[in-house]
């Protein structure tokens, strides 16, 4: 019997690719070519499944090309580049990858929040640059971590795991703001306490953003958010692009509205706005906050785990439009 055609849409670990061959026909990029949302959706043509990164576009487009398909598997926790509502209207199962990444997330977003706070990546340039021929008080004094006042937009599994990184690592004082409450026992294991939007941009010390991307998330943080905030906070993006307003934030940055900022995503990203690259007040990394070898392995799994258990035993593990299950 043939097996199930499926779509590796970018290069994966090697490991990934042999065991999804054990089940079914892939077509791979090991190649890692770029290919166009139209050369995605031809390359989606014929084939059931797909196993997508968050850079890869399904929406309505690419879905009109792939009438075969069943099934998006997400190797990210995030899942704004699929159009959930289009492929729930054509019958597509969506999956991401959840849980799995929650711990070296939050440990990302406390090296940026410790990294901008301590202004490492500054001072390492100044460093390299042959600039450092004697101490000074003043080199690169920062601003503490330790038993200062954490502040958390978006208060999901990974923004709990921050928050217990800073009440309990660090003494912080943790407030958070989030659609929904925490249940008491969450907020008791976080040591945290929920504050309305304005009370946590005008009282974090370094404010972590964690929020899912949507657009009613659209530069949730503008101007007039950073406006709010002390001339001494930091800001630290590990959520997504576009939460942010880049632009006013690299003013902000220029003219010392904020101290810092730490960022992993950006709008637009991998373009960065050239403003971001001119300040010196700012780290800014790839979008790696998952990355560690055994989270990216663990992301691989539980896609390959959704594509294998749709596709083969009629039950993915961690469906986002369940409803489709029901059809
Ligand atoms: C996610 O899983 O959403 C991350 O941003 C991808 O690294």
């Amino acid at each position: 019997m043939s097996k199930p055609k499926i779509l590796v849409a970018r290069a994966i670990i090697p490991a990934t690719v042999a065991r999804l061959e054990e089940h079914f026909e892939v077509e791979h990029n090991q190649a890692d070519q770029p290919w166009s949302k139209q050369q995605l959706g031809h390359k989606l043509a014929g084939k059931v499944g797909a196993f997508t990164t968050g850079g890869d576009r399904i929406d309505a487009e690419t879905l009109a090309a792939a009438p075969e398909l069943k099934i998006c598997a997400n190797m990210a926790v995030g899942y704004n580049n699929f159009d959930i509502d289009a492929m729930t209207a054509r019958g597509v199962l969506a999956t991401n990858a959840p849980d799995v990444l929650t711990e070296t997330t939050a440990d990302f977003g406390f090296a940026l929040l410790m990294a901008t706070a301590r202004r490492v990546t500054e001072s390492e340039h100044f460093l390299r640059a042959g600039k450092w021929d004697r101490w000074s008080f003043d080199m690169f004094a920062g601003s503490d971590v330790h038993g200062s006042t954490l502040g958390i937009l978006g208060m999901g599994r990974i923004g709990q795991g921050i928050a217990r990184r800073g009440a309990h690592g660090f003494g912080m004082n943790v407030i958070y703001h989030n659609r929904s409450r925490l249940a008491p026992d969450l907020e008791a294991a976080c040591r945290a306490r929920y504050v309305d939007k304005d009370e946590l941009l005008r009282t974090a010390d370094h404010l972590v953003l964690v929020l899912p991307y949507s657009p009613s998330s659209h530069h949730a943080i503008g101007a007039s958010e950073i406006a709010l905030m002390k001339p001494t906070a930091n800001l630290i993006n590990i959520a997504r692009g576009g939460i942010v307003d880049d632009a006013a934030l690299a003013a902000a940055l220029r003219d010392r509205k904020i101290a810092g900022a730490g960022l992993d995503v950006y709008e637009g990203e991998p373009k960065v706005h050239p403003d971001l690259l001119t300040v010196p007040n700012v780290v800014l990394t790839p979008h790696i906050a998952s990355a560690t070898v055994p989270t990216r392995r663990a992301m691989a799994d539980l896609a390959t785990d959704n594509l294998i258990g749709f596709l083969i035993h009629g039950k993915p593990l961690t469906p986002l439009n369940p409803e489709v299950l029901t059809r």
